[in-house]
Parts: C-alpha cells; sequence; structure tokens
C-alpha cells in the first residue's frame, strides 16, 4: 500500500467518523453501533500514531488536547452579543408584539424558541473549519474558550461547507447530568452547583479540557452573523441553513402568525418542559424576517426584534417536619429535609436536600419553618428560603449530629471541607450503600437483593464487604424476615451468575471515586484485566482518551491501599471474573475483520447462534446488523426457512451466506 494511499484513507475514515458523531450527537439517530465507532477511531489513532505528520485538527482524536492553558485570552467580538428584554406575563408580550406591528411594514412572523438555560457562546468557523470559540463576556469582550468547547461532540470540527462563518448559541449541561454532578458533589462533601447554568459555566472555564468533556456539555445553536458568506433571509432559514451546515438546532420551535398562536406555544412548552431533558426558563419570542429585524434595530442593550418571555419561577411553600441524616458511601453525612408532601415542577415532592452544615447555617432552617422550595436544574427539590414571618414560637433549630446516626462514630470534618464524615470503613450505612452499589445495575447487576434486604445482611453481620456477598448459604439467606426458599435460591444463583460477567461491572461497583461505568469501562478495554489495571501508572491511566487526571489518581490511590488489593484477591479466590469479556483494544485488530463496515441482515432459523448472539459476534467484528433488507446491506445470512428477506436479497444480487459459510469465515 502506498503512503498516499493510507493518507487518503485515514482522511475517509476521519470523515467517517465525523458522520457517525453528526448522526449520533446532531440528529440523534446513529447510524453505528458504539463497537462501530470504537473501531474505526482505534484505526485512526494507530494510523496517526504512525504518521503525526498526517493528524489534521478535525481528527477526532484532536477534541481533547493536553495543554493546560495558561488562562483565557480575550476576545473581541466583531458584532457585539445582545442580550433580551424580559417580559413577565401575557400583557407584556401583547405590548412587544404590538410594538413591532407599528414600527415595520407588512405581516410580521414570529419565531418562537425554547429559552436554554446555559451559557452564550459564539463559534467562528473560517473555510468551514473551528477556529474560535468564545463566551459572551461583556457582549463586546468574551473569553476564549476553544479548548473547552471542542471537547463537546456535538460541535462540529468541521463544517459540510467549506464556508466562514460565526454562529452563536447556548451551551448547556443536559439535567440528568447535573442531577448526577450535585449528588457527586453531594456524596463527596463539596459545595452544589446552584444551576446548570453556573455548571455549564463552570466547565467551559476549566483550565483542563479533560476536566470539561467529563462535564458533558451540549449545545444548540440560534443565531449567526450576517456577512458576505452567509447570508440567510430569515430565523427560519438561518435553522434551515445551520442545519444543513451540520450544526444541531433545537427542533422545538414554531413559526407564529398571531399573538394567539405565540402565547398557545407559550402553553405548549410551559407543559413540556418539565419532560425536556435540558432545563429552560422561557420563551423567546424573534421577529422572523431579517429585513424586519434590521428596520427594528437595538436598544443599547438588546435587540428592539425579541424579546425572553420568563416562566414564573416555580416555588412551593411547605413545612419542614424532619431533617434526616444519610451516611453515603464513602462516609459522608447528609441532611435531607422531610416536609408535608407539596405539588412542585411537575412532581410530588417531600424531600429535599439541605446538602451540608454551611447550607443548613445559611438558611438558618429549623423544624416546623414554613419554606420555600424549588428544583435545581429542574430535578433537584431544594429549599431555598425560610419564611421566618411564619415561624412557630415552638420551632426548634436544627442538631447537627456530632456522631454517626448508624455507628456513633464521631463524625470528622476536614479543614476547609463543608462535609461531616463517619470516618469508620466498617460503619453499617457505609456498607449498606456500598453493597446497593455494588448489586446496582450497572455494577454487577444482582436482582433480588434490594436495600432492605442488605440492611439485613449487613445487620445480622452476614455480609461486611461485597466479597461476602459469595459466600451466602441457603441457610443464612433463610435467617432473613420474609424470606422463603424460592426466593433465596434466587438470590444465590443471581449472586452466583453475576460472577461471570466482563470485570468492568466488578471495577464499577468497588466503588471508587471518581470513577463511573464509562471510566470502567475504558479502562477495562484498554488493559484487560484487574491485574494490570491495579498496576497501571498514573500515565498510563491518563493516557486513556476520555479519562481525566481526577479519574486516574483516585484509581491509583484505591489501589494503593492494601485493603482494596487484598479485596481483588478474595474475588480472585472466590472465582469472580477479573478480566475484560469484550474485544480488549490491543486484540481487537479489526484492520482485517472482513466485516468490518458491512451491513449485515440476519434471516431465517441458525442452528449454532441465537439471533441476538450472533448480531454481538458481527458487532464485536466490526458490522452493523440491520434488521430489513435493502440497497445498502452488503451480506444476508440466512439460515433455514429464510423468507421473504432472503427472496429480496436475491433480487436485489446481494451477496447470500449459509451457515457453514458463516462458520468458516467466524473461524478465519
Ligand atoms: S437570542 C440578540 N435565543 O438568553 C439575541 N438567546 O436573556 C440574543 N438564550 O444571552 C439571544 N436561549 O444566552 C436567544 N433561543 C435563544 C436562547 C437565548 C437562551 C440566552 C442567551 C442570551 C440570554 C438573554
Amino acid at each position: 500500500m502506498t503512503k498516499e494511499y493510507i493518507q487518503s484513507e485515514l482522511q475517509q475514515m476521519i470523515q467517517q467518523l465525523n458522520d457517525y458523531a453528526y448522526h449520533y450527537y446532531v440528529l440523534d439517530s446513529p447510524i453505528a453501533t458504539d463497537a462501530q465507532y470504537d473501531a474505526l477511531y482505534r484505526q485512526v489513532e494507530r494510523i496517526e500514531q504512525q504518521h503525526p505528520e498526517w493528524i489534521t485538527p478535525e481528527s477526532p482524536t484532536q477534541r481533547v488536547g493536553d495543554q493546560l492553558l495558561a488562562g483565557f485570552q480575550k476576545v473581541s467580538h466583531a458584532q457585539a452579543m445582545y442580550s433580551l428584554g424580559n417580559a413577565f406575563n401575557e400583557a407584556d408580550i401583547e405590548s412587544f408584539i404590538d410594538r413591532v406591528n407599528k414600527s415595520v411594514a407588512g405581516p410580521v412572523q414570529f419565531m418562537c424558541e425554547c429559552k436554554i438555560d446555559g451559557l452564550a457562546v459564539a463559534l467562528t468557523y473560517e473555510n468551514g473549519r473551528f477556529i474560535r470559540g468564545a463566551t459572551r463576556g461583556d457582549g463586546t469582550i468574551g473569553e476564549d474558550i476553544t479548548h473547552n468547547l471542542r471537547t463537546i461532540p456535538s460541535i462540529p470540527l468541521s463544517l459540510r461547507q467549506a464556508i466562514s462563518v460565526e454562529v452563536r448559541g447556548e451551551a448547556y449541561m443536559p439535567k440528568d447530568v447535573f442531577a448526577q454532578l450535585n449528588a457527586q458533589r453531594d456524596e463527596q462533601g463539596e459545595v452544589p452547583l446552584a444551576n446548570p447554568r453556573n455548571a455549564a459555566a463552570g466547565a467551559l472555564r476549566q483550565i483542563n479540557p479533560k476536566a470539561a468533556k467529563e462535564r458533558k456539555l451540549n449545545i444548540f445553536l440560534y443565531g449567526a452573523v450576517v456577512s458576505d458568506s452567509f447570508t440567510p433571509k430569515s430565523q427560519a432559514d438561518l435553522f434551515y441553513q445551520m442545519q444543513a451546515l451540520g450544526l444541531r438546532t433545537n427542533p422545538f420551535r414554531r413559526l407564529c402568525d398571531t399573538k394567539a398562536e405565540v402565547i398557545e406555544f407559550i402553553h405548549e412548552v410551559g407543559n413540556a418542559r418539565h419532560e425536556l431533558p435540558y432545563d429552560i426558563d422561557g420563551v423567546v419570542i424573534k421577529v422572523n424576517n431579517f429585513q424586519q429585524q434590521n428596520a427594528l434595530g437595538f436598544t443599547l442593550k438588546a435587540p428592539r426584534w425579541a424579546i425572553a418571555y420568563k416562566f414564573p419561577a416555580e416555588v412551593a411553600t411547605t413545612v419542614v417536619k424532619q431533617v434526616e441524616w444519610t451516611v453515603g458511601r464513602t462516609g459522608v453525612v447528609t441532611p435531607t429535609a422531610v416536609m408535608d408532601p407539596v405539588f412542585l415542577a411537575g412532581t410530588t415532592v417531600q424531600r429535599a436536600t439541605l446538602h451540608n452544615i454551611d447550607f443548613i447555617e445559611k438558611l438558618d432552617v429549623r423544624l416546623g419553618d414554613t419554606v420555600h422550595l424549588h428544583k435545581a436544574g429542574d430535578i433537584i427539590p431544594e429549599v431555598i428560603e425560610v419564611l421566618t414571618a411564619k415561624r412557630p414560637a415552638e420551632s426548634i433549630p436544627l442538631s447537627i449530629p456530632t456522631h454517626c446516626p448508624q455507628c456513633q462514630t464521631e463524625l470528622e470534618q476536614a479543614d476547609g471541607e463543608v462535609a461531616l464524615r463517619c470516618v469508620n470503613p466498617l460503619c453499617p450505612a457505609q456498607q449498606v450503600a456500598q453493597l446497593s452499589h455494588f448489586v446496582s445495575r450497572d455494577a454487577m447487576n444482582i436482582v433480588g437483593l434490594g436495600k432492605r434486604i442488605i440492611e439485613q445482611l449487613v445487620q445480622k453481620d452476614l455480609v461486611q464487604t461485597p466479597a461476602d456477598l459469595y459466600e451466602l448459604t441457603l441457610d443464612e439467606l433463610l435467617t432473613l424476615d420474609k424470606v422463603k426458599e424460592k426466593s433465596a435460591q434466587k438470590m444465590l444463583s443471581a449472586i452466583e451468575a453475576s460472577k461471570t460477567q466482563s470485570v468492568e461491572r466488578l471495577l464499577f461497583g468497588l466503588g471508587i471515586r471518581h470513577v463511573g461505568a464509562k471510566a470502567a469501562r475504558l479502562m477495562a478495554e484498554t488493559f484487560g484485566s484487574m491485574e494490570r489495571i491495579m498496576n497501571a501508572t498514573q500515565e498510563e491511566l491518563s493516557a486513556i482518551e476520555g479519562l481525566g487526571t481526577i479519574i486516574s489518581q483516585s484509581v491509583i490511590r484505591y489501589f494503593s491501599q492494601l485493603t482494596s488489593r487484598a479485596l481483588i484477591e478474595r474475588f480472585s479466590q472466590l472465582g469472580v471474573q477479573l478480566s475484560y469479556q469484550g474485544v480488549t483494544i490491543e486484540a481487537a485488530d479489526l484492520a482485517d475483520s472482513p466485516w468490518l463496515n458491512k451491513t449485515v441482515v440476519i434471516t431465517g432459523t441458525l442452528e449454532q447462534f441465537g439471533r441476538s448472539e450472533l448480531k454481538a459476534i458481527l458487532e464485536q467484528r466490526g458490522a452493523k446488523v440491520t434488521s430489513s433488507v435493502s440497497k445498502k446491506t452488503d451480506i444476508v445470512i440466512a439460515g433455514e426457512a429464510a423468507g421473504s428477506k432472503l427472496t429480496k436479497a436475491e433480487e436485489l444480487g446481494i451477496d447470500i451466506m449459509d451457515e457453514v459459510t458463516l462458520m468458516q469465515t467466524l473461524e478465519q
């Protein structure tokens, strides 16, 4: 193979990867499996390692750089980034629409869009290449955050047409990511973030792009600087053109002709907002036609052609009855207010986090107090204010525990930390939390071992560490409340079955600080076994794409403890799987696989394989398995009694493979 040939192959592979990412992140309709993407990504990585001179900034391997930023350069915006005037009720919207109609000639249409609770950013593309991303700053001067914006997978590194344009939009943190991040911060005794906007802003101001990437931001684009090379005529046209360029826009928008339609859209958004995966705080109403926009112009701060309708803050009033202190997996003790049930932002709420003692002291919340609640990031119920005027004379100040509510060990508060911690590693509450995590779905997935069972196992001293689960006997399980022989047998088989799973589940189940399911999978894929992970150096760990320094440091710290190593040794003696069962990166030399990038349909009954089993085998080898035969199908695998799919394949002249040939190619 000539060098030129390999280089052009590389470019094609990069294009293919970027196309996979576009379908996955922008269109939300994947055309490749994770395994296919990963396999191709690794091929690209390997070629680039051999030929660093061929690396281009558009390669997906270049999204996250290794360099820490020294600080943020100032960027002055070629065209100011304005903010928006606010409307708080229907009357405000009506007077905005009337004002617009009076000032411009002809009928006016309005583009109504969700107002995303994130951070405004500007993305500059030169000849189709993403060259700079900046924050809004004060509207005139922002900060260069290109390195961090490059980590957002839905921001294309190159546009689908090589034009020069500056587009603008909102970078945001999805609700579930925000909720997870804050739960984790509570668990680790860190100060929680107030809302997704602060979370997004914090992520984009990270000095280390790897840390920014871990915050899993996303983006919706909604604006652009019109120039000679980019000439949309209206907001609707702008969306259309941005989509054609491969930029992600929010489909929940509507072009409205009348006031009534605008109001109806606002109601629709209001009803749907709690179901959306991103947090919004209102609806932006924009004059659609750009000529009309230009005629209206700007005030000092905001355009006259747009307004932001803000939803009324969703706040509920209730009374605090009790405060519960719970001990988490890491020993951090967190307070939760238990209140009279109240309806708030789509659900009935009875419990709200009080985070930590600083939070309690600042609020000065007491038992019997009437409080205002809201939902941070539209998910996490939080007490925001105490109505002291309503405080009953007999209100009781909260007593901050000095000892663990479970094991009575004296609690500690480290210097500069807001968290109270139980430092007893044998604390039953910590053990219950750890075990619940160990058996959870993404970890060892041991069904039937609910919290009630685990609490009893710990209480009766039958189980202390997760390894003890594998030595439980039927008689021991039968001593538990309401456990009969049949369910005990089921638990034992579920425990036994969990032994054979691939090691990433065990690794995640250990509950190593900062190690989520994805990080565990990455380590397992890269190193192939627990032993190699335990002995990996910090450099080897942080070299894994997607694994930041925080995670790798934490893994090193965990395995530097003798108790951790002893635990792994026990798992090994008990016959728990300690190696990766998927295809490891080193083993996955997919380049030579005859199945790579082939679209395959399986039809009829096969003797040796179940359908889903064969599908998994082929996907591991780089194939894409689909269910219907079309011109795009490369191979049809036909078993016994294959019907119409086989006929169609024959008509289309597609390669047909019988089971014997299939076995032969798989053995190759
Ligand atoms: S248009 C000149 N559209 O809201 C027009 N802004 O309160 C400028 N925002 O700074 C903005 N979603 O950060 C626009 N669909 C949307 C938006 C949106 C969220 C933010 C943006 C802006 C702020 C103004």
